[in-house]
């Protein structure tokens, strides 16, 4: 718009506007000035009288500097700075609240620490195409068993190609499924079914060793320049041996080879030669299988022996534990300190190395890869913890705790307790527990406890605080079957199903691979899954009750009173009415429990659950609980008197957390 010497406008179309003439201070402009110094004088001005303004309306298509004229004025520049500084105090305390929020809220638990985890023996499990041995698509038909249980991690032993010297643990193919298991595209199916009903998959990883078919083992023992150091070989001949070290399942851990004229190390079977991992060449190999089966989408990896990984390169004889006995008898595993075949330096850093490897999957959302190892490190339980890792460098995120195993052994209220604490004692600050009663190594409950203590062994697991490991067939109150041998085979017979032909296990053919127990007629899914009282029935319950109430899963976990009978425990969480105190008679008599000295539980205490189902709904006065041996109870107890604070030694939470009763959220406290 050409402007004239007045300082008016000329509008596009040439009328004048008369309003502006006549009345705005343009026409103020002292000679030789701009315009634009008027617009700036006023801008910078507070004198402007509001008046002038009064006659003249705004209209649509007024130039900028006209504009600013009017939006200089009182009337808009108040409420449009009062927006300004609103608008900012505003996003600073959404950040504000933000931050708050997340600095408040404890984490949230992950998968692997919600769900129990659920271990399937694949050979057992469920048999799909009628050949006697179970496999994935099998358990691909069996997923509503996990739904029907509120279970969500799976782990699934050994399924990779392998001449089944140890049922798969001796792997020919890291990167193939075995046919008696299926195909890859089974396994892929499975996976996929399982991840769509929210199902997680954590498989048997095992980085000690391979099958001595393995292509590797043919390379290196005809001394392939890139393979020849892939397995520990020393020289020895046929009758002497590189030193006195002996194989877990016995006599000495070396075996010559006639192709290479040397021997080979092997912790576990002769057709199970251990890796070399101090060569950097093996631990690519493991690191590309880690990545190839994380990309097929596993959610995590059981390691398997993994304190076997390293042995002492010096090669010199373990010590005695008995130094008077003729070397020739030092034959198994127990005679000797094993100072050279395990644990060795270095070991948590290959560990560490493949955690890693593992962190990047862990990013994308939803995602998060698991890890846990097996260790039996027996009474030298701060090795097991350094598995946990450091507070800067991840590791697993629990090693298998395998103390528990060792309940039936001596079956009392103290001796639950000695092994619990066992754990929470040495467990390194803020890390989670997990638990394990059994497993494919190890003698069914219902066989090494005794068949009454099933159901109090499962309360026990599913009230803990942390993780709980279920063996398939434990939920039902299995048994090892009958059979005379000295292998794992009894706790590995097919699961029980139903009542119909093979307990359901293979519906096609009169075969199975090992026999099925005599007793399915009675223990079996189909039986128990709505009989209150059933095995089943209580697992189900105490693992619904365990993932529905957050004191089981947040709060704190406190001992409450230990003796020959007699285990008991509360859990509770700061600021949420309800608690529950546990009574376990893992003994061999009934017993009358008198808590009257604990004043923050009430006088009257309701059984919310009994393992002996005629006992639900019971009132007890606290200074007498009866239990039966082998009965178990949950009590629940409202109250906002908390037992921790005036014992903190007798109890341990993982990630303190506690709840606003009035909104019902968990914070940091
Ligand atoms: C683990 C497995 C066991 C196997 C051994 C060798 O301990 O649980 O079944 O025999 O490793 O792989």
């Amino acid at each position: 718009f050409p402007l004239e010497d007045s300082g008016s406008v000329e509008l596009a179309d040439g009328i004048r506007n008369l309003g502006f003439q006549d009345a705005d201070v343009v026409t103020d402009f002292p000679p030789h000035s701009s315009p634009r110094d008027a617009v700036e004088r006023k801008e910078s001005a507070a004198e402007i009288d509001d008046s002038v303004y009064a006659q003249v309306e705004p209209y649509a298509g007024m130039p900028k500097e006209v504009l600013l004229l009017y939006s200089s004025q009182a009337r808009y520049r108040v409420p449009r700075e009062v927006l300004f500084w609103l608008t900012v105090c505003c996003t600073l305390a959404l950040v504000a609240v933000t931050v708050a929020i997340i600095a408040l809220s404890p984490p949230c638990l992950g998968w692997w620490q919600i769900s129990p985890v659920y271990q399937v023996y694949p050979r057992s499990f469920k048999d799909s195409n009628g050949d006697g041995v179970g496999d994935l698509r099998g358990i691909k038909e069996k997923l509503d068993h996990f739904h029907s249980l509120n279970i969500k991690s799976i782990w699934i032993s050994p399924f990779y190609r392998s001449p089944m010297k140890d049922f798969g643990y001796d792997v020919e193919d890291f990167r193939d499924v075995d046919p008696l298991f299926g195909t890859m595209e089974d396994f892929e199916e499975l996976l996929a079914e399982m991840h769509k009903n929210g199902l997680k998959l954590i498989m048997d990883f095992i980085p000690n060793h391979s099958s001595d078919r393995h292509r590797w083992f043919n390379l290196s023992r005809t001394r392939d320049p890139l393979y020849e150091d892939y397995y520990v070989w020393a020289d020895c001949n046929a009758t002497k041996k590189p030193n006195n070290w002996v194989s877990i399942f016995g006599n000495s851990s070396w075996t010559y080879d006639e192709v290479r004229g040397q021997c080979y190390l092997h912790q576990f079977l002769k057709e199970q030669p251990d890796l070399n991992m101090r060569n950097p060449a093996v631990r690519k190999e493991i690191i590309d299988i880690i990545h190839f089966w994380l990309s097929k989408g596993v959610d995590g990896f059981r390691m398997d022996a993994v304190k076997h990984m390293l042995e002492a390169t010096h090669l010199r004889d373990e010590p005695q534990v008995d130094p008077n006995k003729p070397p020739e008898e030092v034959t198994t595993e127990w005679d000797l300190f094993h100072d050279y075949t395990t644990s060795q330096v270095g070991l948590h850093d290959i560990l560490r190395e493949f955690r890693a490897e593992m962190e990047p999957y862990s990013r994308e959302p939803g995602k998060y890869r698991f890890m846990v190892t097996e260790s039996y490190d027996y009474e030298e339980v701060e090795k097991t913890m350094m598995y946990y890792g450091t507070p800067l460098v991840k590791e697993s995120d629990f090693p298998f705790n395998f103390y528990l195993l060792d309940l039936p052994q001596n079956a009392s209220g103290l001796w639950a307790k000695h092994l619990v604490d066992l754990w929470m004692s040495n467990m390194p600050r803020g890390k989670w527990p997990n638990w394990v009663v059994g497993n494919h190594d190890r003698s069914r409950i219902a066989s090494s406890a005794g068949k009454m203590y099933v159901g109090v062994i499962n309360m026990l697991l599913l009230t803990l605080p942390g993780t709980p490991t279920t063996y398939y067939g434990e939920e039902i109150g299995m048994e090892n079957i009958n059979i005379t041998s000295n292998s794992r085979d009894p706790q590995r017979s097919p699961m029980q199903w139903n009542s119909d032909m093979n307990a359901g296990f293979n519906n096609l053919t009169n075969i199975t691979w090992l026999p099925v127990h005599p007793d399915y007629k009675s223990v079996n899914v189909e039986v128990q899954k709505d009989s209150e009282g059933s095995t089943m029935f209580q697992y189900n319950f105490l693992n619904s009750l365990r993932q529905a109430e957050l004191p089981f899963l947040r709060g704190w976990f406190c001992y409450v009173q230990a003796d020959a009978n007699i285990f008991s425990y509360l859990r509770e969480l700061d600021g949420h009415k309800e608690a529950y105190l546990m009574v376990l008679n893992f003994g061999k008599q009934s017993a009358t429990t008198d808590l009257s000295s604990v004043r923050e539980l009430p006088d009257q205490l309701k059984v919310l659950m009994s393992t002996n189902s005629t006992n639900n709904g019971k009132v007890f006065q606290k200074s007498g609980i009866q239990t039966a041996a082998g009965e178990g109870l949950v009590i629940r107890y409202s109250t906002y008197t908390r037992f921790h604070p005036s014992h903190s030694t007798e109890c341990y939470v993982s990630e303190k957390a506690c709840y606003l009763d009035t909104v019902g959220i968990l914070y940091k406290c």
